[in-house]
């Protein structure tokens, strides 16, 4: 989710200046950038002047659950449709894929940030402790659960968190396990199965057809919270499957978009906004 473009060009700018000097000099830049597809026109246009006063000499668009679903293998020019759960930091996007095109889209914006407050605010009302947001997140990683009960090697073991004591401002460690993590994030998991059920609602049913048989794919930084594929599974009663390095879906898949531009008439180009 883009909230401030100047920190956006910043960015773009900040990766750039990481590619080697010599290449840089010699190439006709060409970039590909992911939005977020519920994103605006006007925004559109933003990104594509950010990309500009950066150098690029081509610049494409693409929406985020496009990539992912690239990124994870999928052959999204084929007639068959494909839904994609990709639940990054700022915002979960939850897309039907077919024929080159997103079908229909639901984006909400509840994501990891999302339950790393979920997180901080449940340690001040629950263990009068005060964490910060990195401690939050390393919770999140070490101990997050979307399942109130894990089978087996699933299940971690309860982590040492270390925050300010809120009634005496004293430095305490106290021990939390994924039961109450998985407590504290329910409302938030709720949220996004609800979108996801949503979307399913507003799937045209020949597609349906296909999600039916292949399941559902889950990409993002939030496919990693244990025990969430279970628990959308246990929902939509629909199987759910964790891509392989979900971090790293969307910029694969925007990897292979850069390489086959004159190809993918999914990407936005400059004159189509
Ligand atoms: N092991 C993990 N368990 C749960 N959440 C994770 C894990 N690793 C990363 N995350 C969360 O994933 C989010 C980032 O995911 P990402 O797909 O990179 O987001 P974005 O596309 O918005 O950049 C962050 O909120 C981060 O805390
Ligand atoms: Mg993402």
């Amino acid at each position: 989710m883009i909230a401030d473009f100047q920190a956006a060009e910043n960015m773009i700018e900040g990766f750039i200046n990481m590619i080697d000097g010599r290449r840089r000099f010699f190439s006709h830049m060409k970039m590909v950038i992911c939005i977020p597809s519920g994103i605006t026109e006007v925004e559109k246009r933003a990104v594509f002047d950010s990309a500009d006063h950066v150098d690029s000499k081509e610049t494409y668009l693409i929406h985020e659950p496009m990539a992912a679903a690239l990124g994870i293998g999928l052959d999204v020019e084929e007639p068959e449709g494909n839904m994609i759960i990709d639940i990054g930091g700022g915002t979960t996007e939850i897309a039907v894929i077919a024929l080159s095109g997103i079908v229909c889209d639901q984006s909400i914006r509840i994501a990891g940030d999302e339950f790393t407050n979920d997180i901080v605010s449940y340690m001040k009302r629950q263990h009068n402790i005060l964490i910060g947001e990195r401690t939050a997140e390393q919770i999140k990683i070490h101990v997050g659960s979307a399942l109130h009960e894990l089978e087996g090697d699933l299940a971690p073991e309860d982590y040492a968190v270390n925050g300010r004591d809120l009634m005496t401002g004293i430095p305490k460690q106290i021990k939390v396990g994924y039961r109450e993590i998985a407590h504290s994030l329910d409302k938030s998991i709720s949220k996004i199965e609800d979108a996801v059920l949503k979307a399913l609602e507003s799937t045209p049913p020949e597609l349906a057809a296909d999600i039916f048989r292949r399941g559902l794919y889950l990409t993002g930084g939030g496919a990693l919270l244990r025990g969430l594929d279970k628990r959308i599974s246990l929902k939509t009663k629909l199987p759910v499957q964790v891509a392989d390095d979900p971090l790293r879906a969307v910029v694969r898949g925007t990897g292979i978009a850069l390489k086959n531009t004159d190809r993918f008439s999914f990407l936005i180009d400059r004159k189509s906004v």
